[in-house]
């Protein structure tokens, strides 16, 4: 392979209904389907260049010195598409995020995303976009929903290669805004990866697996129809069920944090006072306030008063991961 260099953008995104255990947790297939939204304001930038100089990885995210963990997950990722290009040339990665990396925004899946993206071009690979997302999902599996545009549904599959993801429909299709608001930029005690094989241990978690193709079926139905009313307690439903799984998990974990119940606990108050918002939650306290554009600088300036909540991040639908330039 000659030196070849591609930069690649990619949002990160929140997830609906949510990726929560695996089937397979090496290849990362996962237990359910799952559906979520691009976030156009958290992004990451990555730049690959494959050197023939270089006798090792060279790997820097962000400006901080990267973690050995997240080394050895971007180098077997490399791997993986080294040997979908059959060579053994040496990449220089840069990745940059464009949200605070203290934000507790999850940076995996925009950061594979943007990598799959970068190095396969860098590689001279040409994959379809459902292939992209295959391989993206092998790194990080939230990573194969930030690939396509918009609103996107990832599919597991029974057997352990055909997993992908697919948008259902673009960004432009519904302005509906995710209001993140940060309650804490402390890193998790335990991350989602170590949380999926957890889930496992809960005796609860064949009920939400009984339970979601219908829920899931709902927001689907609710994003195309841009029903805000049908979405919102679907998610709601879906984002405490994903805790109350990680807190029967044995042993549990617990991602709860005082502040977060305050959000959660103002959003049924401005609710009731009329305004449609409503909440999901990632694998950490922080929560994700969604509503219509409409009604996002409200909810902004509503959870900027609540006590504890630090930051508020608004985000609108983003679009496709996509090289940047050559
Ligand atoms: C709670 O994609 O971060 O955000 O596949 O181990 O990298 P790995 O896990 P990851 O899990 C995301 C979990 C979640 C829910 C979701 O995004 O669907």
């Amino acid at each position: 392979m000659q030196s070849r260099k591609a930069t690649a953008i990619s949002c990160s995104n929140i997830a609906f209904i949510k990726y929560w255990g695996n089937r397979d947790a090496a290849r990362r297939i996962p237990l359910n389907d799952s559906l979520s939204m691009n976030l156009r304001r958290a992004t990451t930038t990555t730049t690959v260049e494959f050197d023939e100089q270089l006798t090792e990885d060279e790997v820097h995210i962000g400006d901080a010195p990267v973690r050995e963990a997240a080394r050895a997950r971007v180098v077997a990722h490399l791997d993986r598409i080294r040997a979908l290009a059959r060579s053994a040339t040496k990449a220089r990665v840069d990745s940059q995020n464009t949200f605070p990396s203290s934000a507790g925004i999850a940076s995996s899946a925009s950061g594979f995303a943007a990598l799959t993206i970068a190095a396969t071009t860098a590689a001279g690979l040409k994959l379809s976009e459902r292939e992209l997302t295959m391989l993206a999902r092998q790194a990080s599996g939230s990573a194969c929903r930030s690939i396509p545009t918009g609103f996107v549904e990832w599919v597991t599959s029974i057997d352990t290669t055909n997993s992908y993801a697919v948008s259902i429909a673009p960004p432009e299709h519904w302005d509906l805004h995710d209001v993140i608001a940060i309650v804490s930029t402390e890193e998790k005690q335990v991350g989602s990866t170590e949380g999926h094989s957890a889930a496992l241990t809960s005796p609860f978690l064949q009920e939400r697996l009984i339970a979601l193709p219908i829920r899931l079926h709902r927001a689907r139905r609710a994003i195309l129809a841009r029903d805000l009313a049908l979405l919102g307690p679907a998610i709601e439903e879906d984002a405490i069920e994903l805790h109350f799984i990680a807190m029967t998990s044995r042993p549990p974990i617990y991602y709860w944090a005082p502040a977060m119940v305050r959000v959660i606990q103002a959003v049924q108050r401005w609710r009731a006072e009329g305004l449609a918002v409503y909440f999901t939650l990632d694998a950490g306290p922080n929560v994700h306030l969604i509503c219509e554009g409409k009604d996002a600088e409200q909810v902004a300036s509503l959870s900027r008063q609540v006590a504890d909540v630090q930051t508020v991040i608004d985000n609108a639908p983003g679009g496709a991961a996509t090289t940047i330039h050559n």
